[in-house]
């Protein structure tokens, strides 16, 4: 796992979109995993702007989204499916349909699951999958207690994640209590992971998915099994770090030809 911990959003937001940018140069054809919450926003900005200067293009490629949430109708401004297309697919150039979310609102919601899964693996797999955390280290919508090998479901949310997420819903609207989210074995099957987290309040679940036992108690640390996992933070993400001063001189001594 590669920690690289920078001064603020826009450099997370800068270093997240070089990779994409990178991958999208070499393989045009690229998968992109693509997350939403307020972590991610500041890449989408950035590659949003890259497209607009002419650096990149969208046009070949295709999105999966990591998660979604059961229930809230096609016009709903938090629907994940609503704003991904808010904030990056009505910003570039993906051909129409290229972007694929679960279903929330299907009746049949494990055959959703199941097609999902079947839909990933036939666009050849995600190339990189960008990815927060919460508070309590879910990944996606992974809650503690999720099964490390899991594949696409439906989950309950936890009484925090659903407080955590409170503050995107206009009262009445409630945040949902279950949503469709690929597994943790899904994810690791994604060729390089890409986490984004800011703010002290994400300091503790840092801490244990970098630092802390392998467990389904932080489903984050999930990524230790990955061969191709980079975590960005920012000083604040990273203060509870016990190796931040080694991440630090580690990334401050890396050859600039090597990448993410
Ligand atoms: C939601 C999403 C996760 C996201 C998490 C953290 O629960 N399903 O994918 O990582 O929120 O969100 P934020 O980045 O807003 O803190």
């Amino acid at each position: 796992m590669e920690v690289i911990i920078l001064p603020d959003a826009g450099s997370i937001g800068r270093l997240a979109a070089d990779a994409v940018v990178a991958l999208l140069a070499r393989k045009p054809t690229a998968v992109l995993g693509l997350a939403t919450g307020s972590s991610p926003l500041v890449v989408y900005a950035e590659l949003s702007r890259r497209y607009d200067a002419g650096e990149v293009t969208f046009s070949r490629s295709k999105g999966f989204l990591l998660d979604e949430y059961v229930g809230l109708p096609p016009e709903h401004p938090q629907r994940y499916r609503s704003v991904i297309r808010r904030e990056l697919e009505d910003q570039v150039d993906f051909a129409p349909g290229a972007i694929t979310g679960p279903d929330g609102l299907a009746d049949d919601l494990p055959a959703v699951c199941a097609d999902y899964e079947r839909a990933i693996v036939d666009a050849g797999g995600v190339d990189l999958q960008l990815l927060g955390v919460g508070s309590d280290g879910h990944v996606a919508f992974n809650e503690p207690g999720s099964s490390l090998s899991s594949r696409t479901r439906i989950k309950t949310l936890t009484a925090r994640t659903r407080s955590d997420n409170e503050r995107f819903f206009e009262p009445p609207d409630e945040v949902p209590h279950h949503v469709l989210t690929q597994g943790l074995g899904t994810i690791l099957e994604a060729r390089h992971l890409v986490l984004v987290a800011r703010g002290p309040g994400k300091a503790p679940a840092v801490q244990q998915l970098v630092e802390g036992p392998l467990s389904a108690i932080c489903p984050a640390s999930v990524l230790q099994l990955h061969p191709h996992a980079t975590v960005l933070l920012d000083d604040e993400a990273a203060s509870l770090l016990t190796l931040a001063g080694y991440y630090r001189e580690t990334y401050a001594g890396k050859p600039d030809w090597q990448g993410l």
